[in-house]
């Protein structure tokens, strides 16, 4: 078993280095767009500060190369200072004498936030100098940055190998979401896809072949496996060299009588033009950006019934307002479905929050690419890391 931050013994007066990932949406005035992930981090920050361990907070924003002003931790730590009044510092340094001075300063409770990891470039590199420099600031180490748990980085994979160190409560609710997903599925248990790319979902799908009993395909990898059963798909976006695998996931589906369901209809753009296509082919130069009505109500129709549903991935073009309708109306049915529900991935979790249902989904997922590799079946390494007991 994962240590947690309920075994560790006598923090009180500890210098904790907590991970956590508040990579979250800023705008050009540094006003947070959606502070989600770092409200999901606040229970560990506060059971850690209430034991009196001199708390040092750190986390990514962005793929900075090197400094960038628009991609400082400063609002962040704003965000923390109103949450904990009196208690939170920041430092515009990641490391070095200023950090180290800070960080003997801190008093049980109190709560040091670092600028911006990835301004180090050998946060992303992993490098021993960089791992280092970290572990020389702590006693224990904290993960409870799920969100980047499929990297290996300094802050999260290297670090765990130095020092003492346990999952923050945060790491262990995802855990334990995906867990009793997968161990026990309660069925009719349906998986809905979306998103643009279909390269890094094939895995993913394969796996499901082996839990699933119904697969909903949507958004731009639709198209790849809409062309690997010899559908017109006009311009919409197709990964070429996949389709001969997109071809064996729909034979292995029906050999294990998993029901694979596909858009039936769509929303295109034909040059300037929006259409609507009431058939699965789409002629032409025209690119299918969402579904259809009839998909819609097809996609429904399993979600109502179903007892368990994990959902990654818009159904289309989600960032264009125009193409939102599928992906709101999908995020509405599984509010509706009763099923327990996990939802992943950033568009996924948007459209659940804009159509105000997030109170009726059981796991809201922080994890984009991590909540993927869980579902592909992997570990996560930063996980990995972490010392059992
Ligand atoms: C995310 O937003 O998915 C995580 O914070 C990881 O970010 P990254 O893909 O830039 O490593």
């Amino acid at each position: 078993m994962k240590r947690t931050i309920r075994d560790l013994k006598d923090i009180k007066g500890k210098k904790v280095l907590l991970r956590c990932d508040f990579n979250v949406p800023l705008d050009n005035w540094g006003d947070i767009l959606n502070d989600n992930r770092i409200k999901e981090a606040l229970p560990t920050i506060s059971y850690l500060a209430e034991k009196g361990a001199r708390l040092i907070v750190c986390s990514h924003l962005g793929r900075p190369k090197g400094y960038d002003k628009f991609l400082s931790l400063f609002p962040v730590a704003v965000y923390l200072m109103k949450h904990f009044p009196n208690k939170v510092k920041f430092s515009s340094k990641v490391v070095g004498t200023e950090v180290d001075e800070a960080v003997e300063k801190l008093k049980p409770g109190e709560i040091l936030v670092l600028e911006n990891l990835r301004f180090q470039q050998g946060e992303s590199e992993n490098s021993p100098a960089f791992v280092n420099q970290l572990s020389s600031l702590c006693d224990i180490y904290v993960d409870d940055a799920f969100g980047v748990a499929h990297r290996k980085q300094a802050s999260n994979y290297g670090i765990a190998l130095k020092k003492p160190n346990a999952m923050g409560f945060l790491i262990e609710k995802e855990l334990k979401a995906f867990d009793a997903a997968f161990k026990q599925p309660a069925h009719p248990f349906v998986a809905i896809f979306g998103g643009a790319k279909v390269d890094d979902k094939l895995n993913l799908i394969n796996n499901f072949l082996n839990m699933a009993d119904t697969i909903l395909i949507g958004g731009g990898m639709a198209y790849t496996f809409l062309q690997a059963k010899g559908v017109s798909v006009g311009n919409s976006i197709v990964s070429h060299d996949l389709i001969a695998e997109a071809k064996e996931i729909l034979s292995n589906a029906k050999q294990k009588g998993v029901e694979i369901l596909l858009p039936v209809d769509h929303l295109v753009l034909d040059g300037e033009k929006l259409k609507k296509v009431r058939v699965p082919e789409i002629e032409g130069n025209a690119v299918g950006l969402d579904i259809g009505p009839k998909t819609i109500k097809l996609f429904c129709s399993r979600i109502k019934d179903a007892k368990q549903i994990i959902w990654n991935g818009p159904l289309g073009k989600y960032e264009d307002s125009r193409f939102k309708t599928g992906t709101i109306k999908i995020a509405k049915a599984v509010a509706k479905s009763g099923a327990f529900s996990i939802v992943g991935g950033g568009d996924s979790v948007s459209a659940i929050e804009v159509a105000g249902v997030a109170d009726k989904i059981d796991h809201l997922s922080t994890g984009g690419g991590a909540s993927l590799k869980l579902m592909e079946g992997k570990m996560l390494p930063a996980v990995e890391v972490i010392d059992t007991i």
